[in-house]
């Protein structure tokens, strides 16, 4: 039997020796769990960029590679051969369906489409003008009103409905977020309709008329939820999994991923990066946005480039860059000078030497707006569509969380760097 590897610390000539934990695949981790009792110190690591805060077999990032794997699988070819049903299925189950496990599966998500005819009312008391994020933590977190029958995270049934639910009634809310943000009726769902073919009728259609979802957009857009399932432990996810390390229902858990998912640095990076090609307007103002960004003392960054984890390519940038001219191209959109901006943005960007340097690379987020905007999503909607694509992401990680022997409520500790402890003085001394 090969012996168990150990790191050995020294702390006030204390020479302790923590276990090495080997993973499939990535760097070892060396578990620090016993230090503060054998040493009575803490590590700091604001951020976590030396900490991993749980085991997990669902997602696998190689960021100096630039791979992603979701249960092992390529994402280049999950986007390619699968589609996100499957995709859900995978990252929820750990394993592919077979054609009977999959067609129940979708039939299932199919018949949790709707929402409780009285969400509509909860709906209204949100102002017109809400941004559908804002509407999306609100109505979500709510779900725990309306389906207190799948709340009790100890009751397996009840964890998998709530599951079924969240994926299944995510795209409705997100509908229902911007339809109402519009003005236009809410647009029930079409159980004759594959998932992202429903989403997009929720989304475009109105009573007034017929409308045939394309099928070539709703692969793509198909392709889009798929390519935001799952990331690892990110922001929202470890936010998610935090809030549910409490014993927070599902609901309220997967409320708490949104509302993190919806910051400039995360997932709101869609919607900034669209803003801002849109900003940057034509090609030649490039080189002055370019010299913003690397502006110490300008707060701009270029959004969609630079990532925590990958210092190459972000695989799923790649995919969505294909993306991109093949649904331009479908709508008979050329010369689309947002493209022209973000691909010349591209270029420019991966010659200069503080991009190499600091191995920033276009993330998720630099083409997927484009894609949405040719589409006819409006900017405030993209964000929301990240959040109903990662519901899946997070779903998995909560319940992996749950079914962990290891798991204890989430409690980082501090460095404190505050007064030491002193006597209250009266206000008339002061
Ligand atoms: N533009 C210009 N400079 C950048 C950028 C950028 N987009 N991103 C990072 N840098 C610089 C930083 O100024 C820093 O420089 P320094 O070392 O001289 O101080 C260095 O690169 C490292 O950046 P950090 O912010 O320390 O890296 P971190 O891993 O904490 O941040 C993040 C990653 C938040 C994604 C960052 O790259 C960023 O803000 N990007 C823009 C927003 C964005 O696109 N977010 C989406 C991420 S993907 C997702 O969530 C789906």
């Amino acid at each position: 039997m090969a012996e168990a590897k150990t790191a050995r610390i020294t702390v006030k000539d204390k020479e302790i020796d923590l276990p090495v934990l080997t993973p499939t695949v990535g760097p070892e981790c060396v578990d620090i769990r016993k230090l503060y009792g054998q040493g009575g110190v803490f590590t700091f690591d604001p951020g976590f960029t030396s900490t991993a805060a749980c085991e997990s077999a669902i997602t696998y990032i190689d960021g100096d590679v630039g791979e992603l794997w979701y249960r092992g699988y390529p994402i280049e070819q999950l986007a390619e051969k699968s589609h996100y049903l499957e995709v859900c299925y995978l990252l929820l189950n750990g394993e592919l369906p077979n054609a009977e496990q999959l067609e129940k599966f979708e039939t299932l998500i199919t018949r949790h489409t709707m929402v409780h005819e009285q969400m509509h009312y909860f709906f209204r008391g949100f102002r017109r003008d809400s941004h559908p994020m804002a509407t999306m933590v609100g109505v979500v977190g709510a779900m725990s009103a309306f389906y207190h029958d799948s709340t009790d995270i100890n009751d397996p049934v009840q964890r998998e409905i709530a599951s079924h639910r969240l994926i299944a009634k995510l795209p409705t809310i997100a509908a229902m977020a911007y339809k109402y943000s519009i003005g236009q009726p809410f647009v029930y769902p079409r159980n004759e309709l594959d998932y992202a073919s429903n989403f997009l009728h929720m989304c475009f259609s109105v009573p007034a008329e017929k409308y045939e979802v394309n099928p070539a957009l709703a692969r793509a857009m198909d392709r889009i939820f798929t390519l935001h399932a799952d990331h690892e432990q990110n922001a929202s996810t470890s936010t998610v999994r935090l809030a549910g390390s409490s014993g927070a229902n599902p609901f309220a858990c997967i409320a708490a991923g949104i509302a993190c998912l919806w910051g400039p640095a995360h997932g709101g990076a869609n919607q900034a990066a669209l803003e801002m090609l849109q900003q940057i307007g034509s090609v030649d103002r490039i080189p002055e946005y370019i010299k913003r960004a690397k502006d110490k003392d300008d707060p701009f960054r270029l959004m969609g480039f630079g990532h925590r984890v990958y210092k190459n390519f972000d695989p799923r940038a790649k995919i969505m860059k294909e993306s991109a001219d093949e649904v331009l191209d479908i709508l008979g959109i050329h010369n689309n000078p947002t493209l022209q901006v973000a691909k010349e943005l591209e270029k420019i960007a991966l010659e200069d030497d503080y991009f190499v340097s600091k191995k920033l690379y276009p993330n998720v987020d630099f083409y997927s707006g484009i894609i949405l905007s040719a589409m006819g999503f409006p900017t405030s909607m993209f964000t929301p569509i990240f959040a109903l694509s990662r519901t899946v992401g997070w779903i998995s990680q909560w319940k992996e969380m749950l079914g962990d022997p290891d798991n204890k409520i989430g409690r980082p500790r501090q460095l404190y760097v505050g007064s030491d402890k002193r006597d209250y003085v009266d206000v008339a001394k002061r």
